[in-house]
């Protein structure tokens, strides 16, 4: 059997995604995967760093969370107020990274990450910040400590975008790539294809949890900005800064522009899409974030809801089209679950 040692710094909806499948598929990762993950640390900004050497109890923890209660109230654990002092000081095999992305500075996530691989721990990030900022960067680390950086979870949550774009796909030249990369951009979208109102339809996504109290980051198109940057770095080889991508978000669509395009027979979609530009001296990858309305042909097109949906064209597939879930707890859970299994995959018994 082989043993992993699990830190999870950021515990919100995403940590304790992950941590609720480590609990549920206990069984499963032994039997199939041959596989012992120990919880050993857990932190989020509120109540520090916890720590146990003999592992934490996923229930409790998910309890303490449920209920509003400090994490610290966990049993026979050792506490630090900063997650940063904690992860130096107890280490393990793997962090898996879902604290809040920023792109200014992608902290405090970068922090992180880098003392981890520093220490020669694996890290696997649902946060977007650090990859979108500084992906190469980072895999250069992880690579002088020998030890990997996996970040499936960062694009379209546990749908295999990343794995299957670098691992599944091994070989092939992307040429392009498009993508329907926020759920709640879309879901507003197809909702106002229906003769609604943007301002209706946000306020509805809101009290549905579709959209945060604050959706800045989804309508202005930063989040799907913040996923261009990564698939550039990791798909395209190239590192851009995010006010190289030029974003439109969807706040100032109109219900009537939305009618004309159905009528047209077309869609609106938020689409992210990045394209090489030979002539573009300063700047070798055109990348947008912008509505554009779809012919029905477009495999986009019928995208709907708060589905997530990207298109690659390549050399030797011509054009791949994944779709699927792009957020949500055990959607995103499942992204860093299936990273955490492929590092398992490379480590002896
Ligand atoms: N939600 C999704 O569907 C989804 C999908 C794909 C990717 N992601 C990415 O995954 C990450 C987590 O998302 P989420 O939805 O789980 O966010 P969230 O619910 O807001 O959770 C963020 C967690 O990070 C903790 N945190 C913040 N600063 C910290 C610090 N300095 N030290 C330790 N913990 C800190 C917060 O602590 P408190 O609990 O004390 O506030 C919270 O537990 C984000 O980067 C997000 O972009 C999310």
């Amino acid at each position: 059997m082989k043993h992993l040692r699990l830190s999870i710094i950021g515990f919100g909806v995403v940590g304790q995604g992950l941590a609720e499948l480590l609990a549920t598929k206990r069984e499963l990762l032994r039997q199939h995967y041959n596989l012992d993950v120990t919880l050993v640390s857990v932190a989020n900004s509120r109540h520090g760093f916890i720590y146990r050497e003999s592992g934490l109890d996923i229930p409790t923890l998910l309890g303490l969370a449920a209920s509003g209660k400090a994490l610290t109230n966990h049993p026979d654990i050792t506490h630090w107020p900063r997650a940063l002092d904690g992860l130096r000081a107890t280490g393990g095999d793997v962090l898996a990274e879902a604290t809040g992305t920023n792109l200014r500075d992608a902290e405090p996530g970068m922090s992180h990450i880098r003392a981890a691989l520093t220490q020669g721990m694996h890290v696997i990030s649902a946060n977007k910040g650090p990859i979108a900022l500084a992906a190469r960067d980072l895999l250069e680390l992880a690579h002088q400590h020998q030890v990997q950086l996996r970040m499936e979870a960062t694009v379209m949550a546990g749908t295999p975008v990343i794995s299957t774009i670098l691992e599944g796909m091994a070989g092939a030249r992307v040429h392009a790539v498009r993508g329907i990369l926020n759920g709640t951009t879309n879901y507003i979208l197809s909702a106002m294809a229906g003769g609604r109102s943007y301002a209706e339809v946000l306020a509805e996504a809101q009290a549905q949890g579709y959209a945060e109290p604050d959706p800045t980051a989804d309508v202005e198109g930063y989040d799907a900005v913040a996923k261009t940057l990564i698939l550039a770095a990791l798909v395209l080889g190239h590192t851009l800064k995010p006010d190289q991508v030029a974003r439109r978000g969807i706040t100032a669509i109109t219900k009537e522009q939305v009618l004309k395009a159905s009528h047209e027979g077309k869609r609106i979609k938020l689409i992210a899409s990045l394209q090489p530009v030979a002539d573009l001296a300063d700047c070798p990858l055109e990348a947008r974030v912008e509505p554009i309305a779809l012919p029905l042909s477009d495999p986009l097109a019928r995208v709907d809801g708060v589905m997530n949906a990207i298109t690659f064209q390549t050399d030797t597939l011509s054009e791949v089209t994944i779709v699927g879930p792009g957020a949500g707890r055990l959607e995103t859970g499942q992204g860093l679950l299936a990273d955490l299994l492929a590092i398992a995959k490379t480590i002896p018994s």
